[in-house]
C-alpha cells in the first residue's frame, strides 16, 4: 500500500518536477486514511494522501481543509482526545506530528527530537488538563513514546527488528488495568502494558498481517482484522482467541462498532466493500448498496447518532450514510488543486534559497539535490522541487536517516557524511524548524 501509494504521488508529480510555476494535473481522485469524530460536537476530520486535513461540521455531507500550520499534504495517521476541548494529533507521512487544540483551526509541528517522521499509526494516552499528553506511534522504521516531558523516546524492545517495506500499521490502548498499547503491523500483533517493560507477540499472529483493532468497551472485547486470514476476538476475562466464521479471505482495513449497541460492527474491507453483522459477529451481510468503490480505507460513526456512517476510499473519497449502511451516498469529490493552491494551504512561505528560512542557515551541498528527487521538505530552501511530500529537517540524530536513504539517493560516502553534515548543522539554525 505504501509502495503504490509512493508511485501515485512520484507519478502524479513528476511532470511539475523542474518547471517554475508546477501545477498538478487536474486530479479527481481522493484517498481518505483516515475519519475520527469529534464526540463533543458532531465535528468529523479526516486525512488524505493528496488534499491535506479536512474538517466537516454537518455530518460528513460537506468538507473543507483544515491545514493551517500543516508543511506537509499526506496524512496517515490521526487521533483525537473525548476531551473538551479535544486534542487532535496528526501524524504526516514524512512531515511528522502536529497537534491542533482548536478543532483543526490550526496545528503547531511537535517534531524536535523525533528519529523518522513517517508517521503510519499513532494512540493518545490522554492526560489532565495542563499536563503533557502521552503519546505512543509507529514510524516507518521505529517506535516511539513521549516522555512526561514531551520528548521523544524510543520505545521498541521486545518488538523484532522494522523490515523495510513493513506495513498495515494497526495500534490501541487498551484501559485495562493494566493499561495496554496493542500494535498490529504485516509480522503480527504485540502488546505491552504501559509501563511494562518490553512488548510480546501474541504467537496466534505471528507473520500474519494485522491490519485493525478496535474495542468494544462495553464488553471488554478487543477485535482484531486481518489481510485475508480471518477475523477474531478476546475478552478481557478470557483471553483465548475466538476466530469469527463469516466471510473468508477479507482484507480487513477498518473495525468499527457501534458504542450503544455493541452487537453491531461494520468492517472496511480492501476490495471487497463494506460488511455488516448485528448479532456480534455471527452473521455477517454485505452493506454496499450505493457504493461505487469497494477498497475501503477508513471508517468512521458517529457515536451520538450511530446511524451515521462515513467510509473513507482510496480513490473515490467519502460516501455517508444515514441508515446504518443500508445505503450510501458518495460525497462529491473537492475541486482538483494547483500546486500553488496547496503552497498557499499550507501557508508555506515558497520564496526559495533566499526566503526567511535560509537566513543564517549553512551552505547547501550541491549533492542535496539528490534528496529531494522523491520528496520535498517543509523549509522551502531547501524543497527545490515543489512536491506536497515533505520531510521536517527537525532536530534529531540524523546519522540513521541518511545512512537508511542513502542507497535510495545513491549518494558517495562523501556526500552521504556531508549531507549528514549538513541537516545536523541546518536543524541546529536559527530558523531551521517550527513554522
Ligand atoms: C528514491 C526515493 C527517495 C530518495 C532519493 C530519498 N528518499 Fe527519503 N524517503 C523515501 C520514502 C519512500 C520514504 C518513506 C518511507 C520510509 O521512511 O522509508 C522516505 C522517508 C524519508 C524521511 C522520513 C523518515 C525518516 O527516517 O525520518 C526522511 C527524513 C527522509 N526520507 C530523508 C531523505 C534524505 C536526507 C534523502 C537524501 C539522502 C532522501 N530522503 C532521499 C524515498 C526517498
Amino acid at each position: 500500500m505504501r509502495l503504490l501509494l509512493f508511485f501515485l504521488l512520484f507519478f502524479s508529480l513528476r511532470p511539475a518536477f523542474g518547471a517554475d510555476q508546477p501545477a498538478l494535473p487536474p486530479e479527481r481522485t481522493l484517498t481518505i486514511h483516515q475519519i475520527v469524530g469529534d464526540p463533543t460536537n458532531h465535528k468529523f476530520y479526516a486525512i488524505t494522501s493528496n488534499y491535506g486535513a479536512l474538517t466537516s461540521s454537518d455530518g460528513g455531507r460537506s468538507w473543507q481543509t483544515a491545514s493551517r500550520g500543516l508543511r506537509s499534504f499526506t496524512h496517515h495517521a490521526l487521533a483525537i482526545t473525548s476531551t473538551e476541548p479535544p486534542r487532535l494529533y496528526l501524524g504526516a507521512w514524512g512531515g511528522g506530528i502536529y497537534r491542533s487544540l482548536d478543532r483543526g483551526g490550526h496545528w503547531t509541528e511537535m517534531n524536535e527530537g523525533l528519529g523518522n517522521t513517517a508517521v503510519d499509526a499513532l494512540v493518545i494516552d490522554p492526560r489532565d488538563p495542563g499536563a503533557t499528553d502521552t503519546l505512543y506511534l509507529a514510524a516507518s522504521t521505529h517506535f516511539y513514546r513521549t516522555a512526561p516531558d514531551g520528548r521523544w523516546t524510543l520505545y521498541e524492545d521486545g518488538l523484532p527488528p522494522f523490515p523495510e517495506d513493513i506495513k498495515f500499521k494497526s495500534l490501541l490502548l487498551l484501559p485495562g488495568p493494566p493499561k495496554t498499547v496493542w500494535y498490529g503491523n504485516s509480522q503480527g500483533l504485540f502488546s505491552r502494558p504501559v509501563d511494562g517493560a518490553r512488548w510480546s507477540e501474541e504467537p496466534r499472529f505471528h507473520e500474519v498481517r494485522v491490519s485493525a483493532l478496535a474495542y468494544d468497551a462495553k464488553n471488554r472485547r478487543l477485535w482484531v482484522g486481518t489481510l485475508g486470514k480471518g477475523l477474531f476476538v478476546r475478552d478481557d476475562q478470557n483471553p483465548a482467541w475466538r476466530p469469527l466464521a463469516g466471510p473468508t479471505g477479507l482484507w480487513i482495513n477498518a473495525i468499527v462498532i457501534d458504542p450503544s449497541h455493541p452487537a453491531t460492527v461494520y468492517l472496511g474491507t480492501r476490495g471487497q466493500g463494506i460488511y455488516k453483522s448485528t448479532d456480534g459477529g455471527t452473521a455477517w451481510a454485505p452493506a454496499n448498496h450505493g457504493l461505487e468503490e469497494m477498497d475501503i480505507r477508513s471508517l468512521a460513526l458517529d457515536s451520538s447518532n450511530p446511524a451515521l456512517l462515513l467510509a473513507g476510499t482510496t480513490s473515490q473519497g467519502f460516501f455517508r450514510s444515514t441508515n446504518g449502511g443500508d445505503e450510501w451516498t458518495q460525497v462529491p469529490l473537492l475541486p482538483a488543486l494547483s500546486m500553488d493552491q496547496i503552497i498557499a494551504m499550507l501557508g508555506i512561505d515558497s520564496t526559495g534559497p533566499t526566503g526567511a528560512a535560509a537566513k543564517n542557515a549553512p551552505a547547501v551541498p550541491p549533492a542535496f539535490a539528490k534528496c529531494n528527487r522523491c520528496h520535498g521538505w517543509t523549509d522551502p530552501a531547501l524543497n527545490q522541487k515543489h512536491t506536497y511530500w515533505r520531510m521536517p529537517p527537525n532536530r534529531r540524530d540524523w546519522k540513521p536517516t541518511v545512512d537508511r536513504m542513502a542507497q535510495r539517493a545513491g549518494l558517495t560516502p562523501a556526500e552521504q557524511s556531508a549531507i549528514t553534515e549538513f541537516l545536523t548543522a541546518y536543524s541546529q539554525h536559527d530558523a531551521g524548524s517550527g513554522p
